[in-house]
C-alpha cells in the first residue's frame, strides 16, 4: 500500500516531463518563429492524464498515511508542495481544455498555461526531492 503513491508519482512525473517536451515545440513554433511541428492531440490527452494521475497519487498518499499512522499532514515539506500544486493543476487542466476546445490565436493565455505547468513541473521536482526520505525511513527501513 504504502509504495503505490511513490511509484505512481514517480512514473506520472516522468510522463509530465514528456508533456512539458510535446508543449516545447508549441512554445518554439508559437513565440520563436521555429518550424517545428506540435503533436497537439497526443499533448492534450497526455497532459490529462497527468493532471489526473497527481490527483490521484495524491488522494492515495493521503490516504496511505492517514491508514498507517492514524492522521494526515505528518510530512509537512512534501504535504505543503502538495498543496502548492493543487491549484497549479487546475489552472493546467481548465486553461488547457479551454485552448483545446476553443482554439484561436493566442499569445498570452498559453503563455500563462506554460509559465504556471513549468513552475508545476518544478513543485513536483520538490515532491521528489522531500518524497525520497520519506521512501528511505519509513519504507525501506
Ligand atoms: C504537466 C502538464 C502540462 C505541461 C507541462 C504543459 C505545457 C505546455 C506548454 C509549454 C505549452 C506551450 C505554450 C506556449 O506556446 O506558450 C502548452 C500549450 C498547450 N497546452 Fe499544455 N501543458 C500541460 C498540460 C496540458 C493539459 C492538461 C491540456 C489540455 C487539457 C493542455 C493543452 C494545451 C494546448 C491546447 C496548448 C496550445 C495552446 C495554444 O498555443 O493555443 N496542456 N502546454
Ligand atoms: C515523485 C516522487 C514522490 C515520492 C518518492 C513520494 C513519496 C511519498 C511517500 C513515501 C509518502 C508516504 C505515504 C506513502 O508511502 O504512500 C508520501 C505521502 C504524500 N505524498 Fe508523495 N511522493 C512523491 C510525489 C508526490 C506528488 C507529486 C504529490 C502531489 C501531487 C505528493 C503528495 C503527497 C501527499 C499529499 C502525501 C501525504 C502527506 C501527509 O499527509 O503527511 N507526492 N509521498
Amino acid at each position: 500500500m504504502l509504495w503505490i503513491h511513490p511509484i505512481l508519482q514517480a512514473l506520472v512525473t516522468i510522463g509530465a516531463f514528456y508533456v512539458f517536451y510535446l508543449g516545447l515545440q508549441r512554445f518554439r513554433s508559437a513565440h520563436l518563429g521555429h518550424r517545428v511541428p506540435f503533436n497537439w492531440k497526443r499533448h492534450v490527452v497526455m497532459g490529462r492524464w497527468v493532471i489526473i494521475g497527481w490527483l490521484l497519487g495524491l488522494a492515495v498518499g493521503k490516504m496511505a498515511v492517514n491508514a498507517e499512522m492514524g492522521m494526515m499532514g505528518i510530512f509537512a515539506d512534501h504535504n505543503q508542495g502538495a498543496m502548492v500544486m493543487t491549484p497549479l493543476m487546475l489552472i493546467a487542466y481548465v486553461s488547457g481544455t479551454y485552448m483545446d476546445r476553443r482554439k484561436a490565436r493566442r499569445t498570452a493565455l498559453p503563455l500563462v498555461h506554460a509559465a504556471n505547468n513549468v513552475l508545476l513541473l518544478g513543485v513536483a521536482l520538490y515532491q521528489v526531492y522531500t518524497g525520497w526520505p520519506i521512501v528511505e525511513n519509513f519504507l525501506l527501513n
